[in-house]
């Protein structure tokens, strides 16, 4: 469920129009329903109330300070796979103490601001982060407290780019490896190991999945334990998928009764990372048609946005609903691909699609955007980021400006500069 409805003939962000949006901040703009990204993860943290948890939001999905802001102050925390990711966190309020660290490249200088800033574990990735972990810790006088991220090897039947748990992937560490690893981990210093952490993958759609990896997690977590080690935190990742078409992922409490089934006798806390299933359909990408245009065997709505704006289309061939901002009756309907500015084929956002005709002017909205858009957009034909609304009730902030051209170029310098 989502707030993005036509009242009448025009489309509403809350009681806010969107064409309101548009015209006073214009287009290509991301618009966020603060109702919805409130009743998304208030489903998924009462499905899991009958247990002790934590809910990491996945930044990586939508870093924006305003929804970050909106999270914390609902209890949760944050998952961070960068430097950048974790002062984005910190400058946005979210208490140290609730954030998690992964990924398979930490820095030094992450590792390090990392530790100063006190966040609740890392979530190591392989056996030499680890000892550069705790050489770290050791040489600042500091415990940092870990969980290793395993890999179950574990198909979570999603577009091979985001598939995160099988064994040719490049994330964690394999399972079968997993118990010399911890092993290892006590011996080394400045070492706290707190926890376990698995991700199996994103835009999963079954049950089924998530229940097998965390089955095998589990059976390492009893093992473990019965070594002496004392796992405390089972992060059990992010991945729960999203409606963009016609696809049907388990309810927040489908999906976290079979999990607790596997887990609620550890008496752990449970670390949830959800990225898209909070913010995917919380937000729109609204653009403004400029030409239409025809050539032998098609028809091309060219808009404002492009693959610099909302890449998804281009990188995975996803699918995000077009609908139209302001209704209207009488149109035929024409099969077109919808297109933007940038200088290549692969710049499109819908492939053909049968749609009420467009016009020069009107403006359109690619639903489902409010995942892996503007986080994943970039400057590409030098074209200033997109800006980003907040609506709440009948009021919209605008909680990131668009781009200007002088930010294209600030902090270049020509030899002459130097
Ligand atoms: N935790 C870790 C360690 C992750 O790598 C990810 C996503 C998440 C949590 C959140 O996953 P989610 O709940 O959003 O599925 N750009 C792609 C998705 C890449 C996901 C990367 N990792 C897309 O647009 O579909």
């Amino acid at each position: 469920m989502h707030h993005f409805q036509h009242r009448g003939d025009d489309l509403y962000c809350e009681d806010v129009s969107v064409a309101r949006i548009a015209d006073a901040v214009g287009t290509p703009v991301y618009i966020y329903s603060h109702a919805t990204l409130t009743r998304h993860f208030q489903a998924l943290d009462d499905a899991f109330s009958s247990v002790p948890h934590l809910i990491c939001f996945a930044l990586k999905a939508n870093a924006n300070l305003a929804v970050l802001q909106l999270f914390a102050g609902l209890g949760g925390g944050l998952d961070v796979v960068s430097g950048g990711e974790l002062y984005r966190g910190l400058a946005a309020g979210v208490p140290p103490e609730r954030i998690v660290y992964a990924g398979v490249g930490k820095t030094r200088e992450e590792i390090a601001y990392a530790l100063r800033s006190g966040i609740l574990m890392f979530n190591v990735e392989s056996d030499q982060e680890l000892r550069r972990i705790s050489e770290i810790a050791a040489a600042s006088g500091c415990t940092a407290r870990i969980a290793l991220r395993v890999n179950p090897d574990v198909d979570p039947k999603t577009h091979p780019y985001i598939a995160t748990g099988l064994k040719q992937s490049k994330f964690g560490i394999e399972i079968g490896r997993a118990l010399e690893e911890y092993e290892a981990a006590k011996t080394l210093p400045a070492l706290d190991v707190v926890g376990i952490h698995q991700h199996i993958g994103s835009q999963i759609t079954m049950i089924q999945p998530f229940v097998d990896s965390l089955t095998r997690t589990v059976g390492l977590v009893r093992q473990l334990r019965a070594q002496g080690t004392d796992i405390r935190y089972i992060d059990i990742g992010g991945g729960l998928g999203i409606t963009y078409r016609d696809e049907t992922p388990p309810l927040p409490l489908e999906f976290a009764r079979a999990l607790i089934d596997v887990i609620r006798d550890l008496g752990a806390t449970v670390i949830l990372e959800p990225g898209r299933v909070l913010v995917g359909n919380a937000g729109i990408l609204a653009t403004r048609v400029l030409y239409t245009k025809q050539s032998p065997v098609k028809n091309f709505v060219v808009v404002d946005a492009g693959m610099n704006d909302l890449a998804r289309p281009s990188l995975y061939g996803s699918y995000h609903a077009i609908w139209r901002v302001h209704r209207v009756s009488g149109r035929d309907e024409v099969t077109a691909d919808v297109v933007g500015p940038i200088c290549e084929s692969g710049d499109f956002l819908a492939k053909d699609r049968t749609l009420p005709r467009f016009e020069p002017g009107e403006l359109m909205a690619v639903m489902s955007a409010g995942a892996y858009g503007h986080t994943m957009s970039s400057n590409y034909n030098a074209r200033p980021r997109a800006p980003e609304v907040m609506v709440r009730g009948n009021q919209f902030y605008v909680v990131r400006e668009r781009e200007t051209y002088a930010d294209l170029i600030r902090g270049e310098r020509t030899l002459d500069g130097c």
